[in-house]
């Protein structure tokens, strides 16, 4: 991927602060979520899922999967590292990463021989924190809280933030709507 213009000192990230906060009542909801996260989405951004084993990173992914229209149905890449998923349209390809699999972080990113370029992707990565943040500057983060002890509560805090120059005009406000 290309290196950003203007360097910037990781201690002090870019222009963050563009965040929302939304809650998600179901799991319909939040397939939803991702479908209207989706329109926000374009070729070369990377979006970081983080939430504990059930949150609902990959109910999200699946709507973000037909918010964008790519092929192949969205399902946990528990399995396999990663897994790309063509446009049906000419939209870009959807790569849905499990990075809890991905133990080298982006050496490994990079290894894996996707048939695709990254920057041409949308690039969603489930345990992402910590280990393809290198991958750009720009970068959405999305944080699922749900209650602790009661797994059958359906409700989830979803704390969307958007990191670098690519999100400080996006109106993050819309995914709550
Ligand atoms: N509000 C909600 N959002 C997403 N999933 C939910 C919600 N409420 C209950 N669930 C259930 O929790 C599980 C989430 O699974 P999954 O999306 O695979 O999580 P993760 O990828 O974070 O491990 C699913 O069985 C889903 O039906
Ligand atoms: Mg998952």
């Amino acid at each position: 991927m290309e290196a950003p213009a203007a360097p910037h000192n990781p201690a002090e990230p870019a222009q963050n602060g563009v965040s929302a906060q939304i809650t998600v009542n179901s799991p319909e909801q939040m397939r939803e979520l991702g479908r209207r996260l989706a329109k926000l989405l374009r070729a070369g951004d990377l979006v970081l899922l983080n939430g504990e084993l059930g949150a609902g990173k990959t109910t999200l992914t699946r709507g973000l999967g037909e918010g964008l229209g790519v092929r192949g149905a969205v399902t946990s890449p528990t399995f396999v590292i990663a897994r790309v998923h063509p446009s049906l349209g000419d939209g870009p390809p959807l790569v849905h990463v499990d990075a809890y699999r991905l133990g080298g972080g982006l050496d490994e990113m990079e290894d894996l021989d996707l048939d695709v370029s990254l920057s041409d992707s949308v690039i969603v990565v489930e345990w992402g924190e910590g280990k393809v943040e290198e991958l750009t500057d720009d970068r959405l983060h999305v944080v699922i809280h749900r209650a602790v002890g009661d797994t059958t509560d359906e409700v989830r805090h979803v704390t969307v933030t958007g990191l670098g120059e690519r999100w400080v005009t996006v109106d993050l406000s819309v995914l709550a709507a």
